[in-house]
């Protein structure tokens, strides 16, 4: 096993190893107005209800649809919209329509009023459940409450954001390890 020799680092940008989700596309609605975001800083909180977290900033316009609505979609794009997630997080739904300008689809939701996107891979229709941490950490905690998943490929090659412009792309998934946890873990 490598011993690895190690230099101070800039704490502000530990995200660089930390940042392992998939980047995401938020979808949003409030009075007629749809809108769409980039996000990579999620976590999963719990499966049973399926909880999610995310960091929306405050600056940004679907900061208040999603607020007041209380509802969005976690749409969980591949490679192939590498170029429109970039597009998505460069721009603002107060200037643009982007589900017009990056010509995504937007599907009804089943469950929520925010509108899903066709071309994505996977939908989670979402409710806010817990408003707390909002004005504190921008940190809105949502409730999957219906989730929408492609049938194949059984893992998309997603796209992983480490800062500064560059991506991890999802390689391939390794079964071999999984003789090492506990049935309880897995
Ligand atoms: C790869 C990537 C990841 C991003 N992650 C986040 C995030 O986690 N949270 C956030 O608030 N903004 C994030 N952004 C920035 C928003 O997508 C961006 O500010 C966007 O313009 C907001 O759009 P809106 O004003 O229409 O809501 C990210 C952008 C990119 C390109």
């Amino acid at each position: 096993m490598p011993r690895y020799a190690k230099q101070d680092f800039p704490v502000a940008k530990v995200r660089r190893f930390l940042e392992p989700g998939p980047i995401v596309l938020v979808s949003s609605a409030w009075k007629g107005e749809t809108n769409i975001m980039t996000l990579g800083w999620h976590m999963v909180m719990a499966e049973e209800p399926a909880l999610v977290g995310c960091y929306i900033w405050d600056a940004n316009h679907s900061f208040e649809l999603i607020r007041r609505s209380k509802q969005c979609v976690i749409n969980v794009p591949s490679i192939e919209l590498a170029r429109q997630a970039v597009g998505i997080g460069n721009c603002s739904g107060r200037e643009v329509d982007k589900f017009t300008k990056f010509k995504l689809t937007a599907v009804p939701g089943e469950v929520v009023s925010a509108p899903r996107i066709a071309e994505c891979y996977a939908s989670f229709e979402c409710r806010l459940v817990d408003s707390r941490l909002i004005s504190r950490y921008s940190l809105f905690v949502f409730e999957v409450v219906k989730a929408h998943v492609a049938k194949s490929p059984r893992f998309p090659t997603t796209l992983h954001y480490r800062g500064e412009g560059l991506f991890m792309i999802a390689g391939p998934t390794q079964a071999k390890y999984k003789r090492w946890f506990k049935p309880q873990n897995l």
